[in-house]
């Protein structure tokens, strides 16, 4: 009570002396912000160089500006950008702060806690000293606090309880705060949105507070390698969400309550007073006494074993995405679900019983773009085999009159029958995107042989510009690989969330991500699972296995899903960063496992060694800056080999968007040599 007295006191001491030193009328948010800024660091933060008075609030990095109505400002729009006046409107608002791994060497300013549109503080991994402020508990916007990975020190300010009604996460873990986890101002505070809880790696002590039984939205709480004491509350119990729980490697005793998921001995280990299933030590007689249980056992002097070690490591670097992902997730499903049921291409079906053309030979089905195309066009086309599978081939295909389409031979009994690929064509005859290859037309032959017509992409695949590249000729830049993967990632957000229905990729790799002369990519071979037989879908599953692309749970489950392609995209994302080829390797039988490759790396901090010696040569300055690292985070939280913990597309896309690289100096780095000015330009306006 006293503390939360102190805390209401130190806002109104601070809100009546905002600063008015800086006499150029910006508004609230912008005036805050530029006080605060010498408090994250000393002047030579690249990053915050770009908070200055001159430059435009669009590009300030790692800030996202909205108006009060809650429209973002549209910063890709040249004018917006080039607005001053935005920065003196007091309708302008900044709404996230994403300064993850910037860094920062200061303490978290209480300025923040004046930002009242501020939904999003994410400060993780850096080097941020001093006490939480109290101040932070008066953002009243904030729902994702990240504070986590710095070197902060003192107790949790009781008035972070104060952001309840909107907490979705609250990342303290990996610090160094003491003290206990403090009540709320309010007895009966309610966190109701809060799903995650992360305060482990501190040297907080004292009891686990009951009250947190009380927040019932939790699904993670990680309380570990903490000093907590006493028993484990039997209220955590009721959280009938919690999926993930450790209070591993505190000095608890007592019995372990019953949860309603129940979670292994992990999660209680490394508490030498604790007894009750999972633990070994049953609770009866001399558990105290070194009786000998498993329980006991557990009780390694010496710290955690490297195995636990590196579950947390890895366990940190996949949370984050999750975190944020989760709420974009619930936020998004609730959205979508009343367009769930709309039909799309209901007059579609009137065609597509009617179109004919070629009498016996077949029958071609045209979509959006094909129309011209005739069967004749099609049989007649004279062809080059571009790719070969066990489901079927796809042929560089010249039409007679010089146009060039992409076509893919569905072999005989392959494909489903009539009545499930007749709809299940319609759908993705209907999907237009930037990001995708369109299908323009399918024929069917009179022995039910499929043709299925594409667009023609000359510039090849990612997986050419990786590893194909003429030898001598530097592989493209870390600009270009970040706009390949984005637009990647935008596509597969099309067929996740943009369609009445999703449609799965089902195949996702870098060879099925075609590339333009703009590095616009296009996603091909998406949603074919829809048109073959289980046995065919099982082969391509297999073959994916072999490319070092297929989810461990696609083992046990045989059909893909959104997570499964997540997984996929993420070792997209990890060629992409190593410039290594995943799966088995045509030279050799030896089997490279991207993600094992890289937790390898993290554990023995050579991190730096991962990256493709393109990337790193020249263009970047270091990996940290030009958000290689965060792209590394972002791939292996993708290739979490728990499907719950990956991030969902729009995640995804969040994070590439906020890496963008500066595009412009990237592109123009002296190793490359574009082809025009007006290519270059229209490269970086296409982004
Ligand atoms: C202001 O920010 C711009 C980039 O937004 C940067 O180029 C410039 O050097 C900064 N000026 C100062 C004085 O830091
Ligand atoms: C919000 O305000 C801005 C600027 O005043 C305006 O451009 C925008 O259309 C508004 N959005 C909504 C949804 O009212
Ligand atoms: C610049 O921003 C101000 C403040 O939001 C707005 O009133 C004005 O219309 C903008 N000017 C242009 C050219 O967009
Ligand atoms: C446990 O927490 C401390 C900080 O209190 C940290 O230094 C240490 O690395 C943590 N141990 C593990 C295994 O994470
Ligand atoms: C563990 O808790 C007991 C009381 O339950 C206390 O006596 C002991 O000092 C604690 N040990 C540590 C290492 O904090
Ligand atoms: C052992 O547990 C049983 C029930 O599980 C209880 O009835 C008994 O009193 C306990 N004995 C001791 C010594 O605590």
């Amino acid at each position: 009570m006293e503390r939360a007295a102190l805390w209401i006191l130190a806002v109104v001491a601070l809100a009546s002396c905002v600063p008015r030193a800086l006499a150029q009328d910006f508004n609230r948010d912008v005036t805050n912000l530029l006080t605060a800024k010498p408090t994250l660091s000393n002047g030579d933060n690249p990053f915050l160089q770009t908070w200055n008075a001159t430059s435009s609030i669009c590009s300030w990095r790692g800030t996202v500006w909205a108006y009060t109505n809650g429209t973002l400002l549209d910063c890709d729009s040249p004018e917006v950008r080039a607005n001053q006046s935005l920065a003196r409107d007091a309708d302008v608002v900044v709404t996230e702060l994403n300064l993850g791994a910037t860094g920062l060497t200061g303490s978290i300013p209480k300025e923040f806690g004046l930002l009242g549109a501020l939904s999003v503080l994410w400060l993780r991994e850096n080097v941020l000293t001093g006490a939480i402020p109290l101040e932070i508990g008066n953002a009243a916007s904030l729902s994702v606090l990240a504070l986590d990975r710095n070197r902060l020190s003192s107790n949790i300010p009781p008035s972070l309880w104060n952001l309840c009604p909107r907490l979705t996460l609250l990342a303290l873990d990996s610090n160094a705060l003491d003290g206990e986890i403090p009540n709320p101002a309010n007895p009966g505070t309610q966190c109701p949105v809060l799903t995650d809880l992360r305060l482990q790696n501190n040297q907080l002590s004292g009891p686990i507070p009951a009250f947190l039984g009380d927040f019932a939205a939790l699904t993670t709480v990680d309380l570990s390698n903490n000093s907590f004491s006493g028993a484990i509350p039997t209220e955590l119990g009721q959280l009938a969400n919690l999926r993930s729980f450790s209070v591993a490697y505190n000095n608890l005793s007592g019995s372990v309550p019953s949860f309603g998921t129940a979670f292994d001995a992990g999660a209680f280990a490394g508490n030498p007073a604790l007894c009750g299933a999972p633990l070994a030590a049953a609770c009866n007689g001399s558990t105290a006494g070194g009786g000998g249980g498993a329980g006991a056992t557990a009780r390694a002097s010496g710290g955690l074993s490297p195995k636990v070690v590196a579950g947390i490591i890895i366990g940190v670097l996949a949370f984050f995405v999750v975190a944020g992902s989760l709420l974009i997730f619930l936020t998004q499903a609730r959205a979508r679900m009343p367009n769930e049921k709309q039909q799309v291409g209901v007059d579609f079906k009137r065609e597509f019983e009617e179109e004919e053309a070629g009498g016996e030979a077949g029958k071609i089905v045209h979509f959006e773009g094909g129309e011209a195309l005739t069967a004749e066009d099609v049989l007649n086309a004279t062809g080059e085999v571009l790719g070969k599978t066990s489901y079927g081939t796809v042929y560089k295909a010249k039409l007679s009159h010089g146009h060039t389409i992409a076509l893919r031979l569905l072999r005989e009994g392959t494909a489903r029958d009539r009545a499930e690929f007749v709809p299940a064509i319609q759908e993705l005859g209907l999907i237009r995107h930037r990001n995708l290859v369109p299908l323009r037309a399918y024929y069917s032959g009179p022995k039910e042989e499929k043709l299925l017509v594409y667009d023609y992409m000359p510039r090849g695949s990612l997986a050419d510009l990786l590893h194909n590249g003429s030898s001598g000729k530097p592989g493209a830049s870390w600009a270009r690989r970040h706009k390949i993967v984005l637009g990647a990632a935008r596509g597969l957000a099309h067929l996740h969330t943009g369609l009445s229905t999703p449609v799965i990729h089902g195949n996702l790799k870098s060879k099925n991500i075609l590339v333009d002369d703009n590095y616009v990519a296009h996603l091909s071979d998406y949603g074919l699972e829809k048109l073959m037989i289980p046995a065919a879908t099982n082969d391509v599953i297999t073959a994916a296995s072999t490319q070092g692309y297929k989810a461990p749970e696609l083992i046990k489950l045989k059909r893909a899903n959104t997570k499964t392609d997540i997984y996929s995209f993420g070792i997209v994302l990890l060629e992409v960063l190593t410039g290594k080829r995943p799966g088995k390797s045509p030279e050799s039988d030896e089997v490279v496992d991207l993600p094992t490759m890289v937790k390898a790396a993290v554990l023995e901090e050579k991190t730096t060694d991962l990256f493709d010696f393109d990337l790193v040569r020249g263009t970047v300055r270091t990996p940290s800056e030009d958000g290689l690292l965060q792209a590394l985070q972002l791939a292996m939280g993708c290739c979490a080999p728990t499907p719950v913990v990956r991030p969902d597309i729009a995640e995804v896309i969040r994070q590439l968007e906020e890496i963008r690289p500066k595009v412009l100096s990237s592109v123009q780095s002296p190793l490359y040599t574009p082809d025009s000015t007006s290519t270059r330009s229209r490269e970086a306006f296409d982004y």
